[in-house]
């Protein structure tokens, strides 16, 4: 049997998973790292905290799984995307990464427009001047701390950054390179015109594969720390989203998955380049080779649920350390135990500003309609619900832009939750499925590498066999009308508060 690992580069932790070929978890591990935020909207990570956590639970996959390492035929990482790394000649990191849900770059992006023009911008990216991109990361830096910036010799992204670690090679590939904002999207290369007129220094970037492909394989010395063999090989791997695509099967027209994890997406594969011309949704270049997606990115998803959690459920926390349960079982409990629309409580979960369909890095979170009756159980729900009206804003979008979806899968930690399944089910007014294996990114991944391995022979083909489906989630019509109601004061909210953002950013 040949054996197969997966990183997922997360925003609260790193999980590594070994599959057997057929894609059942042999083995996981997992370690958190915290998030800083220096400021209101920044958002920072330590490189070397992800370095720490890939070569801990790559040991301890390895090590506890007992397999032979010469039957461990491939590693694919897959990560939260757009976090900038700069390395100096040593490959020391310079600074802390500032990761994608900073939103200190609104000046940056003004200046990429004006460089690069907004309409030429689009054509080539794909996508307008966005803060949690990594260009303007970068301008950012080279505005605010020049020393850093003429210190760095190499610009990385964070999963990239743990390649360089295992393998030693400068390499990204372009489901990830698309969202750094200097890819040009349809032709899936570097674009040397965004670059010449950001003055950004193309031998600082890493070379671009498509992401089945070979990157390069385990260096001697983490062979030996981590019990891998120096033969396994390290494919191109994928940014979080494509890599979920393929750990649930997306990798078709037709077909597209939402995941609520600290962020939300609603994803679509597009076997053609589709761009929305007003920006509020992502096109890149997806893990199928020649294929791209189309996304809707909610900043502030389980996000929202795991700062209310942290902040007012701590009791929770505790219940749930002491029976060996998880907080967020008791919190699925209480939003089944309150009616549709909690109550008349609405949430915005603009904790972290916003991308679709807003793109507005100053807005922030509300609870709106707030009562003597109500009570946390309430609040709770109005988050879920919250979080939901925002995914369906991003469907909507791509509905809009003629993206045919009929099949609808749910994702990540929210995912996993029937009740906010349901949710999303009578939101969108559709069958909402989920798929056997829970480890989506690592997962696909691991596929990523088993093609790469040259064990299958296509992404499809692999999907094909190893995606089976599991529960499924029908919409009820009555909910779909009542949400409607809602979702309409949910999206006239942000337009009566938009200009109060501004001036509370002002402050
Ligand atoms: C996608 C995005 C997030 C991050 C973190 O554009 O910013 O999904 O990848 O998960």
């Amino acid at each position: 049997m040949n054996y197969l690992i997966g990183i997922d580069l997360g925003t609260s932790a790193t999980k590594t998973v070994l599959f057997d070929e057929e894609g059942r978890v042999v083995c996981s591990a997992s370690k958190e790292y915290p998030m800083y935020q220096p400021q209101n909207g920044w958002a920072e990570q330590r490189p070397e905290d992800w370095k720490e956590a890939a070569l801990e639970t790559i040991t301890k996959v390895v090590r506890e799984s007992g397999v032979d390492k010469k039957s461990i035929k491939g590693l694919g990482i897959s990560g939260q995307m757009h976090g900038l790394v700069m390395l100096d000649e040593n490959n020391e990191v310079i600074r802390p990464s500032i990761i994608w849900c900073d939103q200190r770059t609104a000046a940056e992006c003004e200046e990429i427009t004006e460089k690069v023009g907004a309409k030429r911008l689009i054509e080539i990216t794909a996508n307008p001047a966005l803060t949690g991109f990594t260009a303007s990361k970068i301008l950012w830096v080279r505005n605010h701390e020049p020393e850093n910036y003429a210190r760095c010799r190499h610009i990385l992204l964070p999963k990239d950054y743990v390649r360089l670690i295992l393998t030693g090679e400068y390499a990204t590939e372009v489901s990830d390179a698309s969202g750094m904002q200097l890819l040009d999207v349809p032709h899936r290369c570097w674009s040397d015109e965004v670059l010449e007129k950001l003055e950004i220094d193309k031998s600082m970037l890493a070379r671009v594969y498509e992401s089945p492909e070979v990157t390069g394989t385990i260096l001697p010395e983490i062979a030996a720390l981590t019990g891998l063999s120096e033969k396994t090989v390290v494919v191109g791997g994928a940014g979080d989203n494509a890599a979920a695509a393929v750990g649930t099967g997306v990798v078709t027209d037709g077909r597209a998955f939402t995941t609520i994890g600290t962020s939300g997406v609603v994803f679509a594969h597009s076997k053609n380049v589709t761009i929305d011309p007003k920006g509020r949704v992502h096109t890149f270049c997806c893990a199928v080779p020649g294929c791209w997606h189309v996304m809707g990115v909610t900043q502030g998803a389980g996000l929202s649920l795991q700062w209310f959690r942290n902040n007012f459920c701590r009791d929770y926390m505790e219940r749930a350390e002491k029976e060996g349960r998880d907080a967020y079982d008791y919190i699925n409990e209480d939003v089944e135990s309150v009616p549709l629309g909690a109550n008349r409580l609405i949430y915005l979960p603009y904790l972290m500003g916003e991308r679709t369909p807003h793109l507005d890095p100053d807005c922030r979170g509300v609870f709106f309609g707030l009562s003597a009756i109500h009570t946390r159980k309430d609040m709770l729900r109005a988050v879920m619900e919250g979080v939901s009206y925002s995914m369906k804003d991003c469907n909507d979008i791509l509905k809009e832009m003629g993206v045919e979806v009929d099949d609808m899968m749910a994702c990540g930690g929210g995912g996993r939750s029937a009740v906010w399944r349901q949710m999303l089910a009578d939101m969108y007014g559709c069958t909402v499925k989920t798929v056997a294996a829970k480890e989506g990114p690592a997962l696909g991944v691991a596929i990523l590498a088993g093609v790469g391995a040259g064990i299958y022979e296509s992404v499809e083909a692999a999907c094909e066999k190893m995606i089976h489906t599991d529960k499924s989630c029908d919409p009820v019509p009555e909910h779909t009308a009542k949400y409607q109601e809602y979702h309409k004061i949910y999206q006239n909210l942000y337009t009566c508060l938009k200009d109060q953002y501004k001036e509370l950013a002002k402050l």
